[in-house]
């Protein structure tokens, strides 16, 4: 197949004017070197994480569509405040797209990427939202013969993390989960798991609608915390539960220091008598997401046994080694269709990311709002 010199890619730059640029680049195709495959892509979200490097910290309510040598182009304001910390990314055309899938349509002479040609596989390396991307085959996932690279787009970033979290909990001793956002795709990817592996898992979301649709899904702990007895509601599951890990996609607000309040007065309920240190059991929350973009508060009456953090998929990966990395990343392979099935409201070629009401509904980061982008649609 003769593939062409140069093809698309989308680059977000912050120019020196003050304004972000998203726009399609014309870039040489690249060539894979011995152990490389090049993948057309067909595939790839645009999740929360991809977020960052895509509107960087560009106000997108001031978003105008324009041109680019011909091509569709969005160009938002940045607010002056904001300018001085991106004085590293100025004039730099930034590729984002963390993963995503499609077919080896070329490969470098090394038999193990030879032996790729014609495969769907999925990286997870960057520069996704680009029509072809060259990467060693040692770092491919290869899905079973039949999966779509639709199928297959999502396959690093939400089953790896909805993964970490079970393996998290298990390595650290925790007896079961708590999980916010929980009617996120990734949320729904934990309540699959959780079912199929006996874990209990307490689930929160914000909205009534989103307490059925969980539940449809056969979870049986579901706390909405927009109800007026949430605290209570959320103390009654993690009695039930013993939950005493959670993972927070919001990050901002209170609601990480609820958790750590409805998890002390559960265990106070099995406490026999009273300590004025509170219990002795660790109570852990993970901010693993940035939704709220609030202060994070915290009114710390859960005595002196917790802990709050960060986490990150990296270096979760990194700690648990390649083989147990591995085991995962076959599971996801091999329930892709199932367990690992992230659902999209809209697939768009590059350029139909590229305007103004597309990125109203994919910035939202709202339940069943997520879009899948298609680089190998020219439209
Ligand atoms: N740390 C890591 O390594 C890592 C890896 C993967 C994913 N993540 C994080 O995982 C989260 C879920 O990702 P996804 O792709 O599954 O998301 P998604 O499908 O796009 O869904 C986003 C969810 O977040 C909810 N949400 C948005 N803003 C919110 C807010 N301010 N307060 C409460 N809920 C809010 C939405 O609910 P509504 O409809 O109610 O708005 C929706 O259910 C993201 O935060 C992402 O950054 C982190």
């Amino acid at each position: 197949m003769a593939l062409p010199e140069q093809s698309l890619q989308l680059h977000s730059t912050v120019l020196g004017n003050g304004t972000l640029q998203l726009s399609l680049a014309e870039v040489q195709t690249p060539q894979p070197g011995d152990g490389d495959v090049l993948i057309e892509v067909a595939g790839s979200p645009i999740n929360p994480s991809d977020l960052g490097m895509l509107f960087g910290p560009a106000d997108m309510t001031t978003a105008r569509e324009e041109t680019v040598d011909g091509r569709p182009s969005v160009v938002a304001d940045i607010p002056e405040q904001m300018m001085r910390a991106m004085a590293g990314r100025v004039d730099q055309a930034l590729p984002p797209g963390n993963e995503g899938a499609g077919v080896v349509v070329a490969a470098g002479r090394d038999p193990e990427a030879q032996a790729l040609i014609g495969r769907t596989v999925a990286i997870l390396g960057g520069a996704m939202y680009s029509q072809y991307r060259v990467a060693p085959a040692r770092h491919c996932l290869v899905l079973n013969e039949g999966t779509t690279p639709a199928q297959a787009a999502s396959c690093f970033v939400n089953p790896l993390t909805a993964l970490g979290m079970v393996e998290t909990m298990k390595m650290e001793g925790h007896a079961a989960l708590i999980h916010t956002a929980a009617a996120s795709n990734l949320g729904q990817m934990l309540v699959k798991i959780c079912q199929n592996d006996g874990v209990e898992l307490v689930n929160i979301v914000r909205k009534q609608e989103h307490v059925s649709l969980l539940k449809e899904l056969g979870a049986i702990h579901v706390c909405n915390s927009s109800d007026d007895d949430f605290m209570d509601r959320l103390t009654d599951a993690l009695a039930e539960t013993g939950a005493t890990l959670g993972f927070d996609a919001t990050g901002g607000g209170q609601l990480a220091s609820q958790i750590l309040s409805c998890m002390e007065a559960a265990q106070a309920r099995r406490a026999q008598g009273f300590d004025r240190y509170g219990s002795t059991t660790h109570k852990q929350v993970y901010i693993y997401g940035g939704l709220d973009r609030n202060v994070t508060t915290l009114t710390r009456n859960y005595g002196m046994y917790w802990g709050m953090g960060g986490w990150l998929l990296t270096p979760f990966l990194q700690k648990i080694g390649r083989e147990e990395a591995d085991k995962l990343r076959k599971r996801v392979a091999d329930e892709i269709d199932t367990t690992f099935a992230s659902s999209y409201v809209k697939e768009v070629s590059l350029s139909e990311m590229l305007t103004i009401d597309s990125i109203r509904v994919f910035g939202l980061q709202a339940t069943g709002q997520k879009y899948l982008v298609n680089p190998s649609l020219t439209s």
